[in-house]
């Protein structure tokens, strides 16, 4: 079958988190399957730096709006791991210093950039290859199940052209005013609570849950949350209406890419086998943060995430004056809100020698905490599956997890010579502080330690089953739609 992802985010060109990782590693997976995936990304400045000289294979697609027209050149990204890649060059829109926002918040034509986009990902397939589903992910590609249902753009074709949307983090809605309707060229039918509206505001991803035909989500245990009110961010009834179509599908890693035995951006190579370039990575790694005094015997933290509430920054710093009294120190690498970027660079002010900050985004610089550290902190409030648990677990970087969404599905506790982290279930600062000391100790027992890395190590969580996972439910779509 043919799919096409729509995604703002897709590695190695344009990421800010996991979205990107996902849109990356599955369509390869897919193609490898015998399917056809072409996907579609913003050229944003950050990819045309990139990749500055592409071919266009669409002149201009010209993207309507209520008083005037936008224009979009398509670009051929070409083959990629078997998997055909457009991007979508409109410089008005995407010639931006960052994807989203600026430090100082959103910027305010988010809906009109990511309305285009979605018309550009409905107007190029019909040219280019009407799919036999869409693949779209979270809010900033929800307009396109809501464009194919919506009778502006009723097309014969593509009304049994199925879509499936992917929630990665139900905590980012895409909200807009009211008049964003018309704006957007959506009827004021669909602004209604059963549909777009929230507040009197235009919720885009409400919009998708309501108009995809199936939805998905990034693991089982979020599939759950989402429908309560204490995860679904407002938007748990709405889950629970359509939790016959909502599937808890759980991430999978690219080994290709995170894999201490092959990984191109650590100090040595190592596997469960043989451990011992570990060590220098761990030395590497305290030698780049300035922390060469570091004894053997002290257990190296690592964070790498994106300063979001979301992420349990405050639980970090209201336990941070208590756990650097112990055998400990902590490597964070990060960027995101002010307020958090301020507050971990304050905390490692204060505390040189045991807490360093690095407040960038550098993927070797993740690489080589994921495989320098011995202990990798995940504090989240709430986790819709959590890519990095599953990286630390292959590097041997024992995790410190809260037991939520994909850290609950991953994470086993370590109890009778068995589990792979340590988990803590209330979202207080004493039950972290509690996990990491169980953490600590067991470090210190060497053998026990080893066993456990080990344990981790051999674990398997490639994208084949996923993979599969999404297969079933792209045909369950496709004959749903052909009886609609
Ligand atoms: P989320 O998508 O919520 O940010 P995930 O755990 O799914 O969380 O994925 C985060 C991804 O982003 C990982 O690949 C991680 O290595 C990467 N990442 C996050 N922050 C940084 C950073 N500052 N520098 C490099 N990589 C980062
Ligand atoms: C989101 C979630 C994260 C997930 C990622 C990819 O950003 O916060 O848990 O792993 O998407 O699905």
């Amino acid at each position: 079958m043919h799919i096409v992802f729509a995604a703002s985010e897709c590695v190695p060109w344009a990421k800010t988190g996991g979205l990107a990782d996902v849109v990356g590693a599955l369509p390869p997976v897919l193609v490898r399957m015998g399917h056809r995936v072409t996907t579609f990304v913003p050229y944003y400045r950050q990819v045309a730096r990139k990749l500055p000289d592409l071919p266009t294979v669409i002149q201009s697609l010209t993207i309507p709006f209520p008083s005037y027209q936008r224009y979009v050149r398509v670009l051929d990204g070409g083959i990629q791991d078997g998997v055909q890649v457009y991007f979508f060059d409109c410089p008005e829109m995407f010639d931006r210093e960052s994807f989203y926002a600026t430090p100082g918040g959103d910027y305010l034509d988010n809906w009109e950039r990511f309305s285009l986009y979605s018309r550009a990902v409905i107007e190029a397939s019909k040219i280019l290859g009407v799919p036999d589903v869409f693949h779209a992910h979270d809010w900033q590609a929800a307009l396109v199940p809501i464009y194919l249902r919506s009778i502006y753009f009723f097309d014969p074709v593509l009304r049994k052209v199925p879509c499936v949307f992917t929630i990665h983090n139900a905590g980012y809605q895409g909200w807009f005013p009211a008049d964003t309707m018309p704006r957007i060229m959506l009827p004021w039918d669909m602004f209604t609570l059963e549909k777009l509206e929230a507040y009197d505001n235009v919720n885009l991803l409400k919009g998708g849950l309501v108009y995809a035909d199936a939805l998905t989500t990034v693991s089982r245990r979020y599939a759950e949350e989402i429908q309560t009110p204490e995860f679904g961010n407002g938007l748990d009834d709405i889950f629970r209406r359509r939790s016959g179509d909502l599937f808890g599908i759980l991430n999978g890693v690219d080994y290709d890419q995170w894999d201490p035995a092959r990984d191109a951006h650590i100090a040595a190579h190592y596997s469960a086998d043989n451990l011992k370039g570990k060590k220098e990575c761990r030395r590497d790694l305290l030698h780049a943060f300035g922390l060469d005094h570091v004894e053997d015997t002290t257990a190296v933290l690592g964070i790498v995430s994106r300063f979001a509430t979301q992420k349990g920054f405050d639980l970090l710093a209201g336990i941070l004056h208590e756990l650097i009294k112990d055998d400990v120190v902590l490597i964070a690498l990060g960027t995101g809100e002010e307020y958090y970027e301020r507050l971990l660079s304050e905390l490692a002010a204060r505390y040189p020698d045991k807490v360093r900050v690095d407040i960038r985004y550098d993927n070797t610089t993740a690489h080589k905490i994921e495989a320098g550290s011995d202990i990798f902190l995940m504090p989240s409030h709430y986790e819709p599956s959590g890519l990095n648990q599953m990286y630390s677990l292959r590097y041997g970087t024992v995790p410190v997890v809260r037991s939520t969404g994909g850290l609950e599905d991953t994470i086993v506790e370590l109890h009778e010579g068995q589990g792979n982290g340590f988990k803590f279930h209330g979202y207080n600062q004493w039950d972290f502080l509690d996990a990491i000391r169980r953490a600590v100790a067991t470090f210190q027992n060497k053998e026990q330690w080893e066993a456990m890395m080990r344990r981790g190590m051999e674990q398997d969580f490639s994208w084949n089953k996923p993979a599969e996972e999404y297969i079933r439910v792209y045909e369950r779509v496709i004959e749903g739609r052909a009886w609609s």
